[in-house]
């Protein structure tokens, strides 16, 4: 069994991003560069090792935008797939998080994903977006999808991965608790997943259609199942930060507490058999006749 992330870097202080009005909680630094790889990795497994469902040509020369991209290693692993004439493009808050090394045809640029540029209109044939859960507020949804919209093609897909439900015992459930309410402290939604279809159908995409799987969590579930513990325990280690600037929500006092209740956390997922998360990668089409 691999240790967790956070076990290998102990006590190391967090870096997050300052990107003028954006509310993401999660830290841009070199630990969550080599989470988002493992990450990545899990839901790579997850879906049978697919990581593009959208149905564009890869014979052509798409365009495609990675919508916060973070490290990159969505667009990394597509890349030797499309043709040496696609042209990729990731844009994120934080630049710390890009590649420093990558082929020719990706490029990247700072930017929030509720204002692309506007010369991007029509122009691209592949959005792909993956957990902007814990960046994009309730109102700024159907502002992003909007925004995704505008800059696909007519025919142009786009294809979102977020993370649903998830269940384990008691310790699971007292976590949830606090995440829903740091959550809802902060306006973002925890289940997206369940209003995706709806946002996406509002800002005009058609053929909608969702992928799902269930991810096992813990070391019950063997290399994937501890993976999966060290990625997402990853992340909520991660929020300790807001947890505790949020003065603990009423569920942690200190950072001693914070740190227990993860431990619980991890502990009960290895001894839980049956302990999952779901995760959900939606597909739309821009309609071929629109003209906007
Ligand atoms: C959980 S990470 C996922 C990274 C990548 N999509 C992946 O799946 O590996 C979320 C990313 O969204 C970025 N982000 C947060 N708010 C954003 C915004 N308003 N516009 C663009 N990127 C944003 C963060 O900086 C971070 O890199």
């Amino acid at each position: 069994m691999s240790p967790s992330i956070s076990a290998e870097i102990p006590h190391v202080p967090r870096v997050f991003h300052n990107y003028p009005g954006a509310n993401y909680i999660l830290p841009s630094d070199e630990q969550e560069i080599h989470r988002l790889k493992l990450q990545h990795d899990v839901l790579k497994a997850a879906f049978d090792g697919k990581v593009l469902l959208a149905p564009i040509k890869l014979h052509t020369s798409p365009f495609v935008l990675d919508s916060g991209t973070g490290s990159a290693a969505w667009l990394l692993d597509v890349a030797p797939d499309m043709s040496p004439s696609a042209i990729m493009h990731g844009v994120d808050i934080e630049n710390r998080l890009f590649p420093t090394s990558h082929p020719p045809n990706i490029s990247f640029s700072i930017n929030s994903i509720a204002t692309l540029p506007e010369e991007w209109t029509a122009k691209f044939d592949l959005v792909h977006q993956r957990l902007l859960l814990a960046a994009l507020r309730r109102s700024e949804w159907p502002k992003a999808l909007s925004q995704m919209f505008r800059i696909l093609r007519p025919g142009g897909y786009v294809q979102l991965g977020e993370a649903g439900a998830w269940h384990a015992g008691a310790v699971t459930e007292r976590h949830a608790d606090m995440l829903h309410t740091l959550f809802e402290s902060r306006e973002l939604l925890l289940e997206v997943s369940s209003d995706m279809s709806t946002f996406l159908r509002d800002a005009g995409f058609v053929d909608i259609r969702v992928e799902t799987r269930t991810i096992p969590l813990g070391a019950w579930a063997g290399q994937l199942g501890a993976d999966a513990r060290d990625n997402f325990m990853g992340v909520y280690r991660g929020m300790k930060t807001p947890v505790l600037r949020s003065g603990g929500l009423g569920f942690v006092e200190t950072e001693e507490d914070f740190d227990r209740l993860m431990d619980e956390l991890e502990k009960e997922w290895d001894e839980t058999k049956g302990a999952e998360m779901k995760f959900h990668i939606f597909i739309a089409q821009k309609p071929t006749e629109c003209t906007t």
